[in-house]
């Protein structure tokens, strides 16, 4: 007999991506066979972030508070729990290797979830609380490289781990807000690691590639290879930057250096640049109104972005991650947008540069489409995948140390999951 309550309801997922000058909300939906589809967006402007961080509560959640108001309006629907992304300058890798004793027979599940909890415990950073906890490389008895343990003979199981965290303070301050805003937290995402699930390709994954997302407050990277994310870093600086150099090279109001750069911001040199001029509204009304060089709009615009990719592939090359980056470098943001800036990326990086497009979710508008929205359709696209992570949920914020019984079966189940699909 037909029996509604048999038919399974699509399950409906809200994100948020808290940035430093937007807020966006997406609402969307899993369609069985066809992938995500986004049923309602809404966006708020940020006014309460600084470098990807609170530093006023209320302008904060004004700004969630209209993005999710706009986006259940569009999809009709009332939302509950949201899956967000972070940005801090915090951000941080840390790469460790754990070995456990394994009862002896072949390694079972419970023998990773040993080991991966055992690396968990081990992690000792009061400050930080961990993002992501991704699983990259198992050894039995010494022998490196295996994908899959189960079902393997030996005696000492070890698990090469990649945890990414952030600094408690800022994260707990931006799940205060979101609770402020009747919500709960459902996941974290880092910023870039969404991007990136949006825009790149398996290839690119697989064959190693470094994203960069260039916000209005945060530069932020995700390395992967072997379709693993192995390293995150970020920078507090970003096209608010930008702005203000100009604003201050100009003599101009923030509104107006703002408009300049899109209009006329470049990274790269123009013949005729000396022979162009820009105008420039004055900062006190009865001021005159000012024409700068368009050489002198480049030079400023160029000198902040050059520095920052220098300041990235610095840090990069640092951490010993140059051999994982890749060959390829895909930038999202809206910094992104600015005219010469793969060109740019490619001279200082010394790497092939694409502009990424977000893919993979139906319903997008073009605008959706666009680099400085890769975050938020990453975020949706997470959000209907098995992270294949050992923790699930959203961090821990406690600051104590990792007990085992917050981390639910499912991370291993998540974990195998994550195994038997990429290998
Ligand atoms: N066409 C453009 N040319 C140059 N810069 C642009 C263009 N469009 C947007 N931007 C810049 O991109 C920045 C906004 O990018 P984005 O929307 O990715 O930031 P955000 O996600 O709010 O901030 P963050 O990720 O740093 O917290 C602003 O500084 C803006 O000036
Ligand atoms: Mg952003």
């Amino acid at each position: 007999m037909f029996n509604p309550s048999s038919i399974r309801k699509p399950e409906i997922v809200c994100i948020l991506d808290i940035g430093s000058n937007k807020v966006v909300c997406l609402i969307g939906s899993e369609e069985p066979g066809l992938g995500v589809r986004l049923i309602g967006s809404g966006f708020g402007v940020s006014a309460g972030l600084k470098g990807g961080a609170v530093i006023d509560l209320e302008a904060a959640e004004a700004g969630i508070r209209t993005a999710v108001e706009k986006a259940e309006r569009a999809a009709g629907v009332t939302i509950q729990d949201v899956s967000v992304n972070v940005a801090l300058r915090s951000l941080r890798s840390k790469h460790m290797t754990v070995q456990t004793e394994f009862a002896s027979g072949a390694v079972a599940d419970r023998d990773l979830k040993r080991v991966m909890n055992s690396s968990l415990s081990e992690l000792s950073q009061p400050d930080y609380a961990i993002l992501h906890a991704i699983p990259l490389n198992w050894q039995v008895d010494g022998e490196d490289g295996i994908k899959d343990p189960r079902g393997m003979y030996g005696k000492r199981l070890g698990v090469d781990m990649h945890f990414v965290m952030g600094g408690i303070g800022p994260l707990r301050n931006l799940a205060h807000c979101i609770e402020r805003c009747h919500l709960q937290i459902r996941s974290v995402t880092v910023s870039p690691y969404a991007a990136a699930i949006a825009v790149l390709t398996e290839d690119e994954r697989d064959l190693g590639v470094t994203l960069i997302d260039m916000g209005a407050g945060i530069t932020s990277a995700a390395i992967f290879r072997d379709n693993t994310l192995v390293h995150v870093d970020a920078l507090s600086v970003g096209g608010r930057n930008v702005t203000m150099d100009l604003a201050r090279g100009l003599s101009t109001p923030f509104e107006a250096a703002e408009r300049i750069k899109k209009i006329y911001g470049s990274c790269l040199h123009g013949i005729d640049d000396d022979m162009q001029t820009v105008p420039c509204p004055p900062i006190a009304a009865q001021d005159e109104l000012r024409h700068a060089l368009r050489s002198e709009v480049t030079n400023i615009v160029r000198s902040r972005i050059e520095e920052s990719f220098e300041i990235l592939r610095d840090r990069i090359y640092k951490a010993g991650m140059e051999d994982y980056a890749g060959r390829r470098i895909v930038l999202t943001g809206g910094g992104a947008q600015l005219n010469g800036v793969r060109e740019l990326a490619e001279v200082v990086m010394g790497k092939r540069v694409r502009i990424g497009q977000s893919h993979g979710v139906f319903g997008l508008s073009d605008e959706l489409g666009q680099p400085d929205f890769a975050v938020a359709t990453g975020l949706l696209k997470r959000a209907f995948e098995d992270s294949g992570e050992a923790i699930s949920g959203p961090p821990d914020l406690s600051g104590r140390r990792f007990r085992e019984r917050r981390y639910s079966g499912n991370a291993v189940g998540r974990s195998l999951q994550w195994l038997k699909e990429n290998f």
